[in-house]
């Protein structure tokens, strides 16, 4: 737990949102500055290190494109995105649990007729993937959007790879009015967070892996429901006990079975969503 050291100086911050005209984001930057203030004592923070803080973010910012999104991936290394989505995603009878957004989806994908390849025909081993839509009740879910983005067999997301179109590996699918939705793919590969970046050098810097398991990202909308973000990874992956981002949920780890297709390459992952109503 945190120790607050009582200071006059973070009082007289404190005071200063005494007039801020909207209660909650006063209510925030308080305990932000409380928080900061006592981080700082405890450790001890020299200039420097100061210093060497505000280069990182500044950096962390120039890292930052409409494709990337640098600050995300610094708030998943220190498990904020996952703490968020704890405080905000209880699992409600059964909703599938959710997991976080990362820094490469990329919005306003093609949409795209049920059981189409997604975006830019990827090399690797094909997948297809299946299931429902439902509710926490069991009744089937139409027309909903589902939004699916993955790095390649290579280990890149579209937007990391120059040489991949902007929505390749990306697609969005409707669920047919029975639920069932089905798109085709590639097995997705495990791969590092993005090793050019400020987020990488802090993680080397501090001794940690960059290993992400292999995972597909969905992010499915449907009328009255409450929009999910979340992973499916794969069964059996090497990594999926030390995610760089702490993503993993046991319940979204899914079996990518061999389907005796494509040559004996082919896969088939099965996987029912469950949405709760908003
Ligand atoms: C990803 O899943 O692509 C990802 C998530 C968090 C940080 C970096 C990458
Ligand atoms: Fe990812």
């Amino acid at each position: 737990m945190t120790t607050l050291i009582p200071s006059k100086l973070t009082d007289e911050v404190v005071a200063s949102y005494d007039h801020c005209p909207d209660p909650r984001v006063g209510a925030i930057m308080t305990s932000l500055v409380k928080h900061l203030h006592s981080f700082a004592r405890e450790v001890r923070l020299t200039e420097a290190e100061w210093l060497a803080g505000v280069e990182l973010l500044t950096q962390v910012g120039q890292f930052c494109t409409p494709v990337r999104q640098e600050f995300i991936a610094l708030s998943d290394v220190l498990g904020l995105e996952m703490t968020i989505i704890e405080l905000n995603h209880g699992i409600e009878d059964g909703a599938t649990a959710a997991t976080l957004l990362g820094p490469f989806y990329v919005p306003n994908a093609p949409e795209l007729p049920k059981g189409a390849l997604v975006c830019g025909n990827p090399p690797g081993e094909p997948l297809d993937v299946r299931g429902e839509i439902r509710d926490v009740k069991g009744n089937a879910i139409g027309d909903a959007l589902i939004d699916v983005w993955q790095a390649g067999d290579d280990g890149l997301y579209s937007s990391q790879d120059p040489n991949k179109g902007k929505f390749d590996l990306r697609g969005r699918f409707r669920s047919d009015p029975d639920g069932t939705y089905y798109f085709k793919s590639v097995v997705p590969k495990g791969y590092q967070i993005p090793s050019d970046g400020p987020v990488s050098a802090l993680m080397r810097l501090t001794g940690r892996s960059l290993f992400r398991p292999a995972h597909l990202h969905f992010l499915i909308s449907a009328r009255g429901c409450k929009s999910l973000v979340t992973h499916l990874f794969v069964k059996g992956d090497p990594h999926l006990a030390e995610d760089a981002v702490f993503g993993v949920r046991d319940s979204l780890i899914a079996e990518f079975k061999p389907n005796g297709g494509d040559n004996g390459k082919g896969y088939t992952l099965n996987y029912d969503f469950v949405l709760s109503r908003s």
